[in-house]
């Protein structure tokens, strides 16, 4: 065995494929950019999925260190874009219509961790058309419980009283805020040192998946302005509906009392 074996680089090495002809110099950028987005899309799903299992297995250390691991990831993601924007409009325009109708509406990873995260889009399952890829994937994640469902079992099994009809909620639902478990939150941030800790990592990462929709906004508005999007939005304008959304919206509701 030896490095290129292991991680099978000449197959890694021959997944790009511009389709300009003749060839625009930076659409080898956007295609690694993508490609290296999706990779690491493949690497949070995996570590989401097992802060699901550390939260339901009661594993409070375990669920910290992989969310500190998650927010750093998304801080990379968030990085990326600095190379992306190097890319000028005119150099995009000059290669974007070979993307045909391609949009970032079909990455089915980047849906399954809203789903995954409890950032349910019903709606957004509709990408997916039978025999696409993800379109399993996709509505399974809608079915399953998120992190924000496994979140108020850990609580509940850290002490907190977590409210019946949440803990047997419909888990297809998106996460919603929710005044008693912010009550619980409140209690446990100012007499449980080690549960103010995890909250922290948590709203680190919830402010950096904020962050990477804040800069995915201003790169497409500094690229392609008030042209709609490959997918067939409004582009820009229906992208800003998303912007601020937080993934565990109890956790920023208390801070003022904090
Ligand atoms: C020049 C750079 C980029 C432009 C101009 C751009 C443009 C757009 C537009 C216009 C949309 C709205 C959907 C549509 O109508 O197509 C969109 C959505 C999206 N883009 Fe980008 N994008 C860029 C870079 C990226 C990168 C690097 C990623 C990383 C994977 C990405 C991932 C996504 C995702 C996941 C969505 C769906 C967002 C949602 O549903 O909330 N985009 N993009």
């Amino acid at each position: 065995m030896n490095y290129s074996e292991y991680l099978h680089i000449p197959a890694l090495l021959d997944l790009q494929h511009p389709r300009s002809d003749p060839v625009e110099h930076d659409e080898l950028l956007f295609i690694i950019i993508h490609q290296t987005y999706e990779l690491w899309f493949k690497l949070l799903l995996h570590e989401l999925e097992k802060i699901g299992r550390d939260f339901s297995g009661n594993d409070l250390y375990g669920a910290i260190a992989t969310w500190h691991r998650g927010r750093t990831i998304l801080k990379t993601l968030v990085g990326q874009l600095d190379i992306l924007e190097t890319m000028t409009p005119m150099s995009f325009a000059s290669f974007r219509d070979r993307l045909d109708t391609s949009s970032g509406f079909q990455s089915y990873q980047f849906r399954e961790i809203e789903f995954l995260l409890g950032y349910k889009r019903p709606q957004a399952v509709g990408f997916f058309k039978p025999g696409d890829p993800g379109y399993e994937a996709v509505r399974r994640r809608l079915r399953e419980p998120s992190i924000s469902d496994h979140f108020y079992r850990f609580l509940a099994q850290q002490g907190a009283t977590i409210p019946a009809e949440l803990l047997s909620r419909d888990p297809s639902l998106p996460a919603i805020a929710d005044e008693r478990v912010q009550a619980a939150l409140l209690h446990l941030y100012k007499t449980r040192p080690d549960l103010a800790i995890l909250f922290e990592r948590m709203m680190d990462f919830d402010e950096g998946h904020q962050e990477w929709r804040y800069r995915h906004v201003k790169i497409v508005e500094r690229t392609i302005g008030a042209k709609r999007g490959t997918g067939g939005s409004p582009g820009v304008e229906f992208l800003k509906n998303s912007l601020f959304q937080p993934v565990f919206p109890d956790l920023w509701a208390i801070r003022h009392q904090l």
